[in-house]
């Protein structure tokens, strides 16, 4: 059977553990998915980085060539950012009827209509499991395993650098400064991670989540964002006595007057499962009339972790699955928030 040809853009923490298993464990992956899998081009800033790990790959110096190859079926965008050469690329890449996996949560929360619709008036995928809580697959679940349940709320820790500093704060009483230093170097935090404690990466996973659970387009500007930037130890400890602890919620729950979206810190009871989510791990729960209440906990941020939900969606693609990204984006599109969504 012909390969699946494979173009990674971007070879950070993410993309240098998708490209190391893709080419590691090429012959695993191909029994799995009755299928081989080649990664036959590498876009990346660093040409000299990149060149041990590039194997039989071409190099690409412009993730758009990459984008729009030929030798390519599909395009795996690690890039980041939701403007620039990400967004350019992932809509090259779909104009030339490539399907895209991305981990890019800031990309879909700004554009995921968009893009999602282009993609289906092509007839190629768009997927992106990475983009939400790491190697938690609450995509899949939400948009195909729950699809027989009406969703009432989806509540979860849904940022690994803001829960590891919480963590590490109150358990070993360590400065916010220094716990983010270290989230940074173990690889959690974004390039910029502003974007991790003043609590919009977890706005952008929700926006996607809501997406998903309510069928609804992904509506950035209706949520509520409150990071962790002001939380002190005092805090920390304040909220222990009283049988608490401070985690980073990301809410979206159906109301009598619409679906409300906020992210904010949140003093949960010591006694429930949020509570005792721990360091980078993440966790989502969902609140639906058939299953009730359904918890995912699990790594929600680093290489390996999120390379395993890269590595499934182009699994999934292998084996021929045409799953739509936000059910039918055309359709939603018409429905689609007119003002634009620059806040973040
Ligand atoms: N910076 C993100 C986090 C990476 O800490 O959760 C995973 O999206």
């Amino acid at each position: 059977m012909l390969p699946l040809r494979v173009g990674i853009a971007g070879l950070g923490t993410v993309g240098g553990a998708v490209l190391r298993r893709l080419t590691g464990d090429a012959a695993a992956i191909a029994a799995r998915t009755g299928r081989p899998v080649q990664v036959t081009g590498v876009a990346a800033r660093d040409r000299a980085k990149a060149a041990p790990l590039l194997g039989e790959a071409n190099w690409f110096d412009d993730a758009l060539d990459l984008a729009r190859s030929p030798d390519i079926d599909v395009f795996v965008e690690l890039i980041g950012g939701h403007e620039g050469v990400a967004r350019s690329a992932v809509a090259a890449a779909i104009s030339a009827g490539k399907s895209v996996v991305t981990a890019n949560k800031a990309l879909l929360a700004h554009h995921g209509l968009e893009l999602a619709a282009a993609a289906e008036a092509q007839g190629v995928a768009l997927a992106f499991e990475a983009a939400v809580a790491g190697g938690i697959p609450v995509i899949k679940v939400l948009r195909e395993a729950l699809s027989g349940n009406t969703i009432d709320r989806v509540c979860g820790i849904l940022n690994g650098t803001c829960n590891y500093i919480l963590t590490r704060m109150e358990a070993e009483g360590l400065g916010f400064a220094e716990c983010l230093a270290e989230a940074q170097r173990l690889g959690y935090a974004e390039a910029d991670p502003s974007f991790d404690i003043d609590g919009f990466d977890t706005a952008h996973k929700l926006a996607i989540l809501a997406s998903l659970a309510f069928g609804s387009a992904p509506d950035l500007d209706a949520i509520h964002v409150e990071g962790i930037r002001s939380i002190t130890s005092d805090d920390l400890r304040a909220a222990d006595d009283l049988g608490y602890r401070v985690k980073l919620l990301g809410v979206a729950q159906r109301t009598d007057h619409g679906i409300e979206t906020r992210v904010h810190p949140t003093m949960v009871a010591k006694t429930t499962a949020l509570a005792a989510v721990h360091g980078v791990t993440n966790a989502v729960a969902v609140n639906a009339d058939a299953v009730r209440e359904l918890t995912l906990v699990g790594p929600g941020a680093g290489g390996d972790a999120t390379a395993s939900a890269v590595l499934g969606d182009i699994a999934d693609l292998a084996r021929g699955s045409t799953v739509l990204p936000f059910g039918r984006p055309a359709a939603l599109l018409e429905h689609a928030p007119r003002a634009p969504m620059q806040r973040h």
